[in-house]
């Protein structure tokens, strides 16, 4: 696809020698609506060079490129030079590149294959896969597979938090009331409910803390007790996840989680003892970090035992070993924002060159319209009960509509799900947000079904087209796209030219909401020309240059759902 703007850029740098190319591209704007033009060049800045009023110099420079055959028009607006491209040109070369690339449409080369690691969701085992948990498991998704899109070489990690204290209390608690058949039944609601009645208990008993902490030490020693009921806790753990994964069509490359880690640490430890990084404090050892005003960082406990930043610098360490990444990218929500800051640094302090390809991807939280969720009280919605009941009530809604009886679960399935994850992704990552089934449901607002069921609409007009559709998608015949260059067609088509460049946007910002974003712009720009114009016309050329605009909207918003992971069916 042509580059509009480099391509402005260098006629006008043609007509100005006192500027650099670069510099003229930095004062291309871009008009919100395009009446005013495709792009606007304000000479303001230019009245000291030419020592001349601004009015009058855009006035020169749009006599002076009037008669250029790369415009339609160019027009001259006080001290601005507006320019209009070639409608039919702009919107062809936008349907050539969408319709060539297909499913690449979006994807660039500009990794080469570099490393990078993804890690996300990394839930606690043994305790519930929350609606807390949706959003690293998402957005984590999404950015993997943005960084895919974009030439990089994605490895996934899930960095289960299978480790650490809360063992020690989930084994106490499960000697003291559990049972083997219940854990077996129902593996994390029943060891929730422990964990629960032992911070119940250890209220009215503190020694049951003690009790716990011994435990877990066992378990770091490795006895064979503790050993086996905590993998056997994990195991069951692991279990339940996967429904959550397998609905969600998530997959990872590696469970390397905390207690991957534990051979590892003494190590590490020692590495930093050697380094002169250790202290001593009140028989623990920590690092000092006052000298970048942040609390110390403890690193082994009085009793031996490790913490879960000893894990994640071990990890990290690892990890650079292993795969040599680019980068190392963390989804993990912002309440541990001081946590990763804290043990980047101890990483930049044992001289390591690589610590700043470290980045840690925070977000806010999500609260549910009636309150706060609490582990520890056993207040909680559990992710699964989530998604099946999202798949349940958008069987309801579209078993009104006209889906085949063959295609209702399969489209329930996708929209149910997309509508979650879509939720998840539609607001900037950092913001706190409430959950609500209102929202998430929404046929008409800004939501998963309505981008959806924009697809689908396309998709149906494409079916309804039948061979001459194929044949176009097929690029056996060329559209002549000057037979539809009205205001919607064309705002729509400049839409999905942009997509490519919001696809490497998204990735800079590690943030997938931009995509979302835009293809919701898409949907509603399409959905205005949808309405606008009637598509399936007599004249065959304007037939074809409107289904042209509709295959390139409907493979861009399903290359955009799928960066996502939403899945885009036909029918809804
Ligand atoms: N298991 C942790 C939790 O649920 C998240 C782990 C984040 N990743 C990391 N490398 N620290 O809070």
């Amino acid at each position: 696809m042509k580059d509009q703007k480099k391509e402005l850029a260098s006629v006008l740098a043609g007509a100005l020698d006192n500027l650099t190319e670069e510099e003229i591209t930095g004062l291309i704007e871009t008009p919100p609506d395009s009446a005013m033009g495709d792009f606007a060049f304000p000479c303001f800045k230019l009245a000291k060079i030419f020592r001349k009023a601004p009015q009058m110099i855009a006035q020169e420079l749009a006599e002076k490129l009037s008669g250029n055959s790369a415009f339609a028009e160019v027009k001259n607006v006080n001290a601005y030079v507006n320019f209009f491209m070639n409608r039919a040109e702009v919107e062809a070369d936008v349907v050539k590149s969408v319709l060539d690339k297909g499913e690449d449409y979006g994807k660039a080369d500009i990794g080469g294959n570099k490393p990078v690691i993804v890690e996300f969701s990394s839930p606690n085992i043994a305790k519930p896969f929350h609606i807390g948990h949706i959003r690293s498991t998402v957005i984590g998704n999404s950015l993997s597979k943005i960084y895919k899109a974009l030439g990089y070489d994605v490895i996934r990690i899930n960095h289960l938090g299978d480790y650490g204290t809360q063992f020690g209390k989930m084994i106490v608690a499960y000697r003291k009331w559990g049972n083997e058949e219940d854990v077996k039944r129902e593996p994390i609601k029943t060891l929730l409910s422990y964990y629960v009645k032992f911070h119940e208990e250890a209220d009215k008993d503190p020694s049951l803390e003690d009790e716990a902490r011994a435990t877990f030490a066992k378990l770091e020693q490795g006895e064979k007790e503790e050993v086996e009921i905590w993998k056997w806790f994990r195991e069951e753990s692991l279990k339940e996840f996967s429904y959550v994964y397998d609905l969600l069509g998530i997959e990872f490359d590696s469970y390397a989680g905390e207690s991957f880690y534990s051979d590892k640490m003494p190590a590490v430890v020692k590495e930093m003892e050697d380094k002169g990084l250790l202290q001593e404090s009140e028989g623990a050892q920590i690092v000092d970090l006052s000298d970048y005003d942040m609390p110390p960082a403890l690193i082994k406990k009085k009793d031996g035992s490790t913490l879960y930043i000893t894990r994640d610098i071990t990890a990290a360490i690892y990890r650079k070993n292993t795969y040599n990444f680019y980068r190392n990218i963390y989804v993990v929500a912002s309440q541990q924002n001081l946590h990763f800051k804290q043990w980047f640094k101890i990483i930049e302090l044992m001289g390591y060159d690589w610590a700043d390809q470290c980045v840690h991807v925070p977000f806010g939280m999500v609260s549910l319209e009636d309150g706060t969720m609490s582990t520890r009280k056993g207040k909680v919605v559990f992710l699964l009960d989530v998604l099946n009941k999202s798949v349940e009530k958008t069987r309801e809604i579209i078993a009104e509509k006209n889906v085949p009886e063959e295609l209702l679960d399969q489209t329930a399935h996708d929209v149910g799900i997309g509508a979650v994850v879509f939720q998840e992704l539609s607001n900037n990552r950092i913001k706190d947000y409430t959950f609500s089934w209102d929202k998430v449901l929404n046929f008409d607002g800004e939501t998963g079904p309505y981008v959806q069921y924009t697809h689908a609409r396309c998709a149906s007009v494409l079916r309804n087209a039948g061979a001459e559709a194929d044949d176009l998608i097929a690029g056996k015949i060329t559209p002549d796209m000057s037979k539809v260059t009205g205001d919607a067609a064309y705002e729509l088509m400049k839409a999905v030219g942009r997509f490519p460049d919001v696809v490497i946007e998204a990735g800079d910002k590690y943030e997938p909401s931009i995509v979302t974003r835009h293809i919701i712009d898409i949907a509603e720009l399409f959905n205005k020309f949808y309405h606008d114009e009637h598509i399936l016309v007599e004249d065959r050329e304007e037939r074809i240059a409107k289904l042209a605009v509709t295959a390139a909207t409907e493979q861009t918003i399903k290359n955009g759902l799928a960066l996502l992971g939403i899945a885009a069916p036909d029918r809804m």
